[in-house]
């Protein structure tokens, strides 16, 4: 079949079989297809959708672009998590070897940033030496001494999303939940793991902006995973406020130590702890007394820490170097006494990206030492003067634009505020 066929049938509402996604896929992998016949086919899947099949389908065609990783090349229980990316999320770096410490093996492939969403390779890479680029041998051998690994996606992996995702955001196909789905499970799937957990943000500084659309993007993650033959659960997670007290690459990571150590933000500790019971319970991980592992236990023993240590000088990393630290911290005061009803997770996200945080542009270099900490938490009392936030910059942002956007990020109420719940809901 001619790719204009299965474009027009997509583009008319039809089905598309599976023997036409794996020709598609492959014509486009191996640039028989060109990049105008990929993106009108995105474009018509964007507006029609596709079906749990077909998606299940796409994903396999994806991932069977390049190397899928074969689980019994690595030892262990091979459980990891995704989440589909926020303002503050460093979750990644303490949990990865939180659950290492608990007994499971976590091989984790990462991505960077990109708009106003933090990327877990970027924050690694404030460790003065950390390699995200790994050979296959090193992956493996780093697993089997630590019991986690965290890299980027290799030319191998995934070929096909490689292309596909660089495409579809020059072309505004991104927002779309059978080619999201199929994008990260394709990634996922190649990399050896017998389950997964998937955190779906839900919010101002999330993909997802409301719940039902959090719920649906849930639950094609979850489904397609299951199709694929592994255990996923997925939970929806709130991303109107920043998660943590810190945005930014070096600051997310010296709060992830923080967790680490048994200390950090309460929300930011509570998520990594409850993340990696879910990581536990679906891998089927139990502790040498025969109960599921305890993963608060391991923040408080340093066991954690010291698994996240070994991670890092696997990967050629040196966190006695220190973390690249801004030539200016300046505080936000609060324009009256209150208490917090927004911290805007979207304007300090972008605020975030104005200081140099993140990229305009894949090619765009970053800047690992500014960002925003000590930001308060929506329900938090503060009073008149007293900081929002702090400002950390080496001098190249906009001052007046920074300004505007945080003061627009935050709100105070002369009433008390509930913090609002970060878990929404659990999609299984
Ligand atoms: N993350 C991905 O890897 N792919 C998407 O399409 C969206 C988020």
């Amino acid at each position: 079949m001619l790719p204009q066929w299965i474009i027009e049938k997509k583009r008319d509402g039809a089905e598309l079989d599976t023997a036409d996604i794996r020709a598609f896929i492959a014509g486009y992998t191996d640039g028989t297809i060109p990049d105008y016949q990929m993106a009108a086919l995105a474009m018509a899947i964007y507006f029609n959708g596709m079906n749990a099949r077909e998606t299940a389908d796409l994903t396999v065609a994806m991932m069977e672009s390049g190397k899928v990783i074969d689980p019994n090349q690595i030892s262990g229980i091979k459980v990891d998590k995704h989440s589909t990316g926020g303002i503050g999320d460093k979750i990644s770096i303490p949990l990865a070897p939180l659950v290492a410490a608990c007994g499971a093996t976590v091989p984790m492939i990462s991505g960077r940033g990109l708009g106003i969403t933090g990327g877990t390779l970027d924050k690694l890479e404030s460790i003065p030496g950390y390699r995200v680029g790994l050979s296959e041998q090193e992956f493996f051998q780093t697993l089997e001494k630590v019991g986690c690994s965290m890299i980027g996606q290799t030319a191998e992996i995934a070929p096909a999303d490689k292309k596909l995702y660089a495409l579809r955001d020059v072309t505004a196909t991104v927002p779309s939940i059978p080619l999201i789905v199929s994008s990260i499970m394709s990634k996922k799937m190649a990399e050896g793991i017998d389950s997964l957990v998937l955190d779906v943000k839900c919010g101002s500084g999330a993909f997802m902006k409301d719940i039902e659309s959090a719920r649906a993007l849930a639950k094609g993650l979850v489904d397609t995973g299951v199709a694929m033959g592994k255990k996923v659960v997925a939970l929806i997670t709130d991303m109107n406020q920043p998660l943590g007290r810190a945005v930014g690459n070096a600051l997310e990571i010296q709060e992830s130590l923080d967790i680490l150590s048994g200390n950090g933000p309460a929300d930011a500790q509570g998520l990594t702890i409850t993340l990696a019971e879910h990581m536990l319970r679906v891998a089927e991980v139990l502790d040498l007394g025969g109960g599921v592992s305890n993963p608060a236990l391991h923040l408080q023993d340093g066991t954690a820490l010291q698994k996240f240590r070994q991670m890092v000088a696997c990967h050629g990393g040196d966190l006695d170097a220190g973390l690249p630290v801004a030539s200016n911290q300046i505080p936000l005061p609060s324009p009256k006494s209150g208490y917090v009803s927004k911290a805007d997770a979207d304007a300090i996200g972008r605020a975030s990206l104005l200081l140099g945080a993140g990229r305009a542009k894949t090619t765009d270099a970053i800047d690992h030492a500014v960002g925003i900490s000590d930001l308060k938490k929506i329900g938090e009392r503060v009073e008149e003067g007293e900081p929002l936030c702090t400002i950390h910059s080496n001098g190249h942002e906009d001052e007046a634009q920074l300004q505007q956007l945080l003061e627009s990020a935050f709100e105070i109420s002369d009433n008390t505020i509930e913090p609002p719940p970060l878990i929404l809901e659990i999609v299984s």
